[in-house]
């Protein structure tokens, strides 16, 4: 991918910029807990966004997705926004810099990618990432902290692309370090790293590719659910929340919000339990906790699809320890808790299955849990 960043650089602008890169993320368990407050429970994986910029001394921009093989050319005043989707991620970007008080230059720029599209794993959070990381040290001599940048990516999805999201996705991005997961509190923003030891067992997402688009999904209805209940109760977010507060108030919500708000109270119990018994190597507990994640996201909060609950099943069937739906839902992903002995079983059972039921086979991507948004050095 670097080979051909530069190539494209090259033929488009003369000479070379600077890379940087940004990982997508995976996220063991904590769904739908960021923009109530709770916790979430991400690692950055090793698939990423990689972006060759270089300063070019006018007022404008000029980005190249090499992927797409479009350019589009914007400058950085807000009536200046570009009509194509992907460039709205890197101009929004532009313009949160610009209205923290960050400075932004016209730059060249071409960027790339494996962070397969729509597929829960945060393709757009890892572009955001890149620019912003790349913004910050090409005109801002890295002054603004990392926490910073990911709200910056967090902003560019609610005002220029029509994402209501929270703010794991740009947080595990940025944050993102090789081996560990990070257990966000997304109420104080603070964060621990916690080593990953899966002794005897492997972690693997499962594709689906249902694509899933977030913009004018049900994603921000759910969020909308969420406030309305807690509203409702006199708390902030539903952080503060319990099921007795929530059976309080049963008959002045509707049944729908209801079930939004008890799987989300659950939830943020699972995260605690799943980073408790990830301490103590208690992995089958771990997964007990994704299975029940998997359950509430199809059920009560139904953001599943009849492709993700089949994946589900068979991972059951299967014998693997813990499965579920993964990110913000309606196509993409399944995670799941593998032991080693039933993992080729597994794959195997779930390409075969999947694909007598939906005609293609869902892809494999094995975890790697990688380092966060940085220059991009030779490894
Ligand atoms: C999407 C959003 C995140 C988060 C997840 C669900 O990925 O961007 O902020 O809400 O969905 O956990």
């Amino acid at each position: 991918m670097k080979e051909q960043i530069k190539k494209a650089f090259a033929d488009h602008f003369g000479g070379e910029g600077i890379l940087f890169v940004s990982p997508g993320r995976f996220n063991l368990i904590g769904e739908h807990t960021d923009y109530n407050g709770g916790f979430v429970f991400p690692g950055a994986i090793d698939k990423v966004i990689m972006a060759d910029i270089r300063p070019n001394g006018t007022d404008r921009c000029r980005v190249y997705s090499l992927d797409l093989n479009e350019t589009a050319e914007f400058g950085l005043r807000e009536e200046d926004a570009p009509e194509q989707q992907w460039a709205r991620y890197v101009f929004g970007v532009c313009r949160e810099v610009i209205k923290r008080g960050g400075k932004v230059e016209g730059f060249d720029a071409v960027f790339a990618g494996n962070v397969p599209l729509g597929a829960g794993l945060s393709s757009s959070a890892a572009l955001e990432s890149c620019f912003a990381n790349a913004l910050n040290d090409l005109f801002n001599d890295n002054r603004f902290p990392k926490m910073e940048l990911a709200k910056i990516g967090q902003s560019t999805e609610h005002n220029y692309c029509g994402v209501n999201c929270g703010i794991m996705d740009q947080f595990a991005s940025v944050h993102g370090k090789k081996d560990h997961l990070m257990r966000l509190d997304c109420r104080s923003g603070e964060f621990e790293y916690f080593p990953i030891k899966l002794d005897g067992y492997k972690l693997v997402l499962v594709d689906s590719r249902v694509k899933h688009e977030l913009v004018d999904s049900p994603y921000n209805k759910r969020r909308e659910s969420c406030e309305r209940v807690a509203k409702k109760l006199g708390v902030e977010t539903l952080r503060d929340a319990d099921m007795d507060m929530l059976n309080a108030i049963k008959d002045q919500i509707s049944e729908e919000d209801y079930k939004r708000a008890e799987y989300v109270i659950g939830e943020k119990q699972r995260v605690l339990d799943v980073c408790d018994a990830l301490l103590k190597g208690d992995l089958e507990t771990v997964g007990k906790r994704m299975y029940e994640t998997h359950e509430g996201l199809s059920k009560l909060y139904e953001v599943s699809c009849e492709e993700l609950d089949y994946l589900n099943d068979i991972a059951k069937e299967c014998g693997v320890s813990g499965s579920r739906i993964m990110g913000g839902g309606f196509g993409g992903c399944t995670v799941n808790l593998v032991k080693d002995e039933l993992y080729d079983n597994f794959i195997e059972t779930a390409k075969r299955k999947f694909n007598e039921r939906y005609g293609h086979e869902p892809k494999i991507y094995p975890v790697i849990v990688s380092d966060g948004s940085r220059r991009y050095v030779e490894e």
